[in-house]
């Protein structure tokens, strides 16, 4: 099947179908402790922080798309509210730009002149492509960060999946000692845990994006486009555990199952410099209510970050975090 008609088919897949995994984030698990007594003006609280060199704030719409027929729709929808609230951006899977199917959705700089706009290639075309292409992908597409996804359990159920991962961490290490720009591990949704983290960090690594389980499952929805065999549902690690078990390896993006902004502020007090979500703002895009969503999270965080005596960003880390 060629990319442009499994792209199309993977957003249908997560519109219309049961992709969530049954069991949890852990984000439910974990009771920040309230502060009765906050000080300050509720007014003042400013949470934005510094992403790639930029100014952001602290919450990532994560890799979703683009390469097919309504794909720019969606990433221009996705640019302008990230621009909006200065939220890091992810663009999904530039594959079709390297294959040279489709680039305009990718293109879409103009629309989000100020952001963390960050790129997108699996790890398996790091053995395909060399160096100096993803760097093209970087330039045309005016990029601040590359991510490189890791996505084995998809490709073992999926019928035209890569079988192959030899030398995933020296390509990755190459990448990293010749890219102009930060390079950002990332996992689609079965999470990343520590001991990969050290390794990704030997390799030259920059940041990670855990996104574990408890979100959006990519063996549900290669099920449901016919993938096989069964069983594999709810395999995954906890985004709350790869947290984890990650904090203090690397600085650390925390998506997956992020549902709210109340769990966008869990994250980063389990040692998340930002959280993120990709489900949620694709869905919210579908219901036209993007910008609703986003005003909502927001607003959110704050008060979370507020209730917990925090008017910064810089103590969000030190919220006492319980696990129930
Ligand atoms: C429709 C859709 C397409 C995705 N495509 C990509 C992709 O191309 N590259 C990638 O790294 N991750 C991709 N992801 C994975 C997300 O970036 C994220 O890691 C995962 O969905 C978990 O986050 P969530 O639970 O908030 O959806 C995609 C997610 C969705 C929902």
């Amino acid at each position: 099947m060629g990319i442009e008609k499994r792209k199309g088919q993977h957003i249908e897949a997560v519109l219309r179908e049961e992709v969530e995994y049954t069991a949890s984030a852990g984000f439910e698990q974990i009771r920040l402790k309230h502060e009765a007594l906050p000080q300050g003006d509720y007014a003042k609280v400013e949470l934005h922080t510094r992403f790639l060199g930029k100014k952001a704030f602290p919450l990532m719409i994560v890799a979703i798309t683009g390469g097919f027929a309504g794909a720019l729709q969606i990433n221009r929808a996705l640019a302008e509210t990230a621009e909006k609230y200065l939220f890091p951006m992810g663009l999904g899977s530039m594959r079709p730009m390297l294959e040279g199917v489709e680039e305009e959705s990718f293109l879409i700089r103009k629309h989000c002149p100020s952001i963390p706009l960050v790129g997108n290639v699996g790890v398996a075309q790091l053995a395909t492509y060399p160096v100096e292409r993803i760097e093209a992908l970087v330039s045309k597409a005016e990029l601040d960060g590359m991510a490189v996804h890791l996505n084995p359990l998809q490709e073992l159920l999926q019928i035209e999946g890569d079988r192959e991962f030899s030398g995933s961490l020296e390509k990755i290490a190459e990448l990293c000692d010749s890219l102009s720009v930060p390079v950002i591990v990332k996992e689609t949704g079965a999470g990343i845990g520590g001991a990969t983290a050290r390794e990704l960090k030997g390799a030259g690594v920059d940041w990670i994006d855990v996104s574990g389980a408890g979100g959006t499952s990519w063996s549900k929805v290669e099920y449901a486009r016919g993938g096989t065999p069964p069983g594999f549902e709810e395999w995954g690690n906890p985004t709350a555990e790869c947290i984890k078990e990650c904090k203090g390896v690397l600085p650390l993006i925390g998506s997956g199952g992020v549902r709210s902004g109340i769990d966008a502020i869990k994250a980063i007090a389990l040692g998340a410099e930002i959280a993120g979500a990709a489900r949620p703002f694709l869905l919210a895009h579908d219901y036209g209510k993007l910008d609703e969503m986003a005003s909502e999270w927001v607003e959110q965080m704050k008060i979370a970050a507020f209730l917990c005596g925090c008017t910064n960003h810089s103590q969000l880390k030190n919220i006492e975090c319980t696990f129930v």
